[in-house]
């Protein structure tokens, strides 16, 4: 029934090797070995052999399995014929799969048992048709974060903080194979001469492989999983990000069209934020995303999704950043998001923001609101205008109106640390005040941050507009607060 799915099944495949002779784990060699050892010279020496032979059975039964699982696998890889298998069934997939290692297994004389053949076509259904041993970390739903370090070394991330998985590839050529996976089906290559690429994962998680040998130990491969379900604005201040007070005060922010600039360290929640931030954008507006890869998830009914594309590999067809800014320009957006910006896209963003497209988002890289702001300068230094200082900073300081900064403390957890408004220009310098910041007192013993989330005292430069707009927010927002 399943035939159709191998390929020409009258040529003989080359018969896999049998378990006896996969390759021997270099650790304690089994008792059963028939390779003759050579004799020990001393009693030290025997009594250290004799402990090296006491059988770890379970482990050595593990290698084998696993030896027997690269045997199946290439057989897998000759049989089927991919192609087809492509428009089949999960449930063919797994069947056919079974019936090729069932045949394997009899013509290999290997027994195993109702578990272990469960395991091993689970396991040979991923190599075949997802990501090898990287499936069950991408299946789990607590971690958001799978950085590899060659084949030996998978690290995840959970709650915001790293741990070292129990994953490993088989060897380097195994993860390449995953890696070239990847790439190849969203039609691109990496190689030695194009070492690095950016993907998206057909569930729409974020992909970042860097190969040898710019990756000095194997392919470093950095994957930030796609979350079906985004952190809303309620989730975020049940997760003690930012308190309900901020809450209401960004609300009015966002519906009452400030341009805003969410800045943070890499894996912070930026995205995570700006995502959450674009719920209070009405539906009756039209918005425009820009991406790098496609992450954010607004909620509008009126959204426009456009995606940056790097070269081909004939260097040719890029599309940037900032080529999708420029004709975003022209459908006629109310709010323009752009998921980070990073270069030269700035300058139009920048422009954007001054000229009728107000309620625009962003996210950078940066460490605070100061930070933040000499960042813009630089990329707009650095994107080739020449424009006098003054000049780009009062460009910034008309253009953006709020900067919201997010960081990963070193407890893992995810704060808003500060809500800081650009109130315009003194001189050469662009004038800021702080509305709201995580205030931190202490540190618990197991090494949990404590703090609390408090208003500076100082009153929003926006209060009219937004009362004018009916976000009529009360004077008591803006007062200090204690720890609750
Ligand atoms: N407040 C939060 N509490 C718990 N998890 C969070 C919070 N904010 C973000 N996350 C999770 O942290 C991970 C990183 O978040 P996000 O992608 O928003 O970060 P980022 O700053 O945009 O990262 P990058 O710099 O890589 O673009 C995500 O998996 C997200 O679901
Ligand atoms: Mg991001």
């Amino acid at each position: 029934m399943f035939a159709r799915y191998r390929k020409d099944t009258s040529i003989k495949p080359v018969p896999a090797a049998p378990v006896q002779d996969a390759p021997k784990p270099k650790v304690a060699p089994s008792p059963s070995s028939a390779a003759p050892q050579p004799a020990p010279a001393t009693r030290q020496e025997a009594r250290k052999a004799a402990r090296a032979d006491v059988p770890d059975k379970i482990a050595q039964r593990r290698l084998r399995i696993n030896a027997l699982k690269s045997d199946l696998h290439k057989r897998l890889l000759e049989d089927l014929n991919l192609a087809a298998l492509e428009k089949a069934s999960e449930a063919e997939v797994r069947a056919e799969i079974s019936a090729i290692v069932a045949e394997a297994l009899s013509e290999f004389d290997v027994v195993l048992n109702h578990d272990e053949r469960m395991m091993l076509n689970h396991d040979l259904y991923f190599e075949v048709m997802g990501l090898g041993p990287l499936e069950p970390l991408l299946g789990d739903d607590t971690i958001n974060d799978i950085l590899v370090n060659g084949p030996k070394q998978i690290f995840i991330e959970r709650a915001g903080k790293l741990e070292l998985s129990d994953v490993t590839f088989r060897d380097d050529r195994h993860l390449m194979r995953i890696v070239d996976k990847v790439v190849s089906a969203v039609g691109r290559r990496v190689d030695e001469s194009n070492p690095y690429v950016d993907a998206r994962l057909a569930d729409g998680s974020r992909f970042n492989a860097m190969v040898a040998p710019v990756a000095v130990d194997g392919a470093l491969v950095s994957i930030r999983k796609f979350k079906k379900e985004k952190l809303g604005i309620q989730d975020l201040v049940d997760f003690g990000a930012f308190s309900p007070e901020m809450a209401l005060y960004l609300e009015a922010a966002v519906a009452t069209r400030l341009n805003v600039i969410v800045s943070g360290g890499t894996g912070s929640g930026k995205t995570t934020t700006l995502n959450a931030l674009s719920s209070f954008i009405g539906n009756e507006e039209r918005v425009l995303t820009i991406e790098d890869t496609a992450e954010l998830q607004l909620q509008q009914i009126h959204v426009g999704r456009m995606e940056s594309r790097p070269a081909n590999m004939e260097g040719k067809g890029a599309v940037t950043q900032r080529d999708c800014l420029r004709n975003a320009l022209r459908m006629r957006p109310d709010r323009i998001i752009v998921g980070e910006t990073r270069g030269e896209e700035v300058i139009d963003m920048l422009q954007a923001m001054n000229t009728g497209h107000d309620g625009s988002m962003t996210t950078i890289h940066a460490n605070n609101a100061r930070d933040g702001i000499s960042r813009l300068e630089n990329m707009v230094a650095m994107a080739g205008l020449e424009m006098p200082l003054r000049a780009v900073r009062s460009q910034i300081g008309s253009a953006v109106n709020l900067i919201v900064q997010v960081s990963r403390l070193q407890d893992g957890s995810r704060r808003m640390m500060s809500i800081t408004e650009i109130t315009g220009m003194e001189g050469e310098i662009i004038t800021m005040q702080e509305i709201f910041r995580f205030e931190r007192t202490g540190l618990e013993p197991g090494g949990k941050i404590v703090g609390h989330f408090t208003a500076t005292g100082l009153r929003s430069s926006f209060a009219e507009r937004f009362a004018r707009w009916g976000y009529d927010l009360p004077a008591t927002l803006y007062e200090p607060t204690g720890p609750r």
